[in-house]
């Protein structure tokens, strides 16, 4: 199944319909995200694959004598986040496109962000030379994305065992799971960041508690309801249960998890970025671990 056809069917609705849990859970990555990309307040930002808009809303407030557009492939997203969006960020507007080849004004934007939604593309290199196009020389990308799961975050220890408790009924669509991880190799990263034109690129790991959901019960609801599989019987449900009740705290259910906050910067001049390339050497800003 294709990115777009994924996010516009039940995945992309049951983004929509939780947007909050959704948010909840991702917004521990916030302050890393925000940092890195340094919005000034009458900067041009870009949000790749912006779901329901809250990053776009954040910058938004960042940028307050700027503007901000949201890019998402998705439509229910894109509907839920113009519904979320209120007045008070009348210089937002969201757009119904796919980032890897949307018609963006080019050289249009300072700063392009995104909270992890840069690892669904077909061909990453195509994608991000076109995101590349689309900021100013000197503009820069930050994007947040997973860390591999042999980085021993609690959060995919536990997917892993409610994914086998479910069985395979319940398994969220393979080809969304695998790009999800497209972009955990960091060296990887660096190199389609590098063949794309980019400069001074950083991967930096953050890890943080993101919020699953009131108690162990709760998450339970929450992580089925992901899923298109037949209802789970209740001594499936017990088991995973007991899954989330170690994580269970004051503050809801929270999972430990890792990402990178990637950085990268659109060169000032062309001949920066090809006599970069040909050097072979990791860019001195590389400070991957
Ligand atoms: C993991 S969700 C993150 C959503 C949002 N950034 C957030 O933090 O809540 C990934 C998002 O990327 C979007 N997406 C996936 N592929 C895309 C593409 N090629 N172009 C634009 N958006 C895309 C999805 O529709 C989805 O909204």
């Amino acid at each position: 199944m294709k990115a777009w056809e994924a996010w516009n069917g039940p995945l992309g609705r049951h983004w929509a319909d939780h947007h909050e849990r959704y948010d909840a859970m991702l917004a521990p990555f916030d302050t890393a995200l925000f940092e890195a990309a340094a919005i000034g307040v009458a900067d041009r930002v870009l949000d790749i694959g912006c779901g329901s808009g809250g990053t776009s809303r954040e910058a938004a407030r960042l940028a307050r004598r700027g503007r901000v557009t949201g890019v998402d492939v998705s439509g229910p997203l894109v509907e839920r986040a113009r519904a979320l969006t209120g007045p008070a960020h009348g210089h937002v507007t969201f757009e119904l496109g796919d980032a890897q080849v949307h018609p963006f004004t080019p050289g249009g934007y300072d700063v392009a962000i995104s909270r992890g939604g840069v690892m669904f593309f077909s061909d990453h290199v195509a994608a991000f030379t076109h995101i590349g196009e689309a900021l100013r020389p000197g503009g820069r990308l930050v994007f947040v994305c997973p860390r591999p799961a042999s980085s021993g975050g609690e959060e995919r220890e536990a997917l892993m065992l409610l994914a086998s408790l479910a069985g395979g009924d319940h398994a969220v669509d393979t080809s969304v799971a695998r790009s999800m991880a497209s972009l955990s190799d960091p060296e990887r990263t660096r190199s389609l960041l590098d063949a794309a034109g980019f400069e001074d690129v950083s991967a930096v790991p953050v890890s943080a508690a993101t919020r699953w959901g009131e108690d162990a019960a709760d998450a339970v609801d929450f992580f089925v309801s992901r899923t298109q599989g037949p209802p789970v019987t209740d001594r499936t449900r017990a088991a995973m249960t007991d899954v989330f009740r170690p994580y269970e705290t004051p503050e809801g259910v929270l999972l430990r998890a890792g990402v990178w906050v990637v950085s990268a910067g659109r060169p000032h001049r062309a001949a920066a970025a090809s006599a970069r390339t040909s050097g072979g050497r990791p860019p001195a800003g590389w400070r991957a671990r």
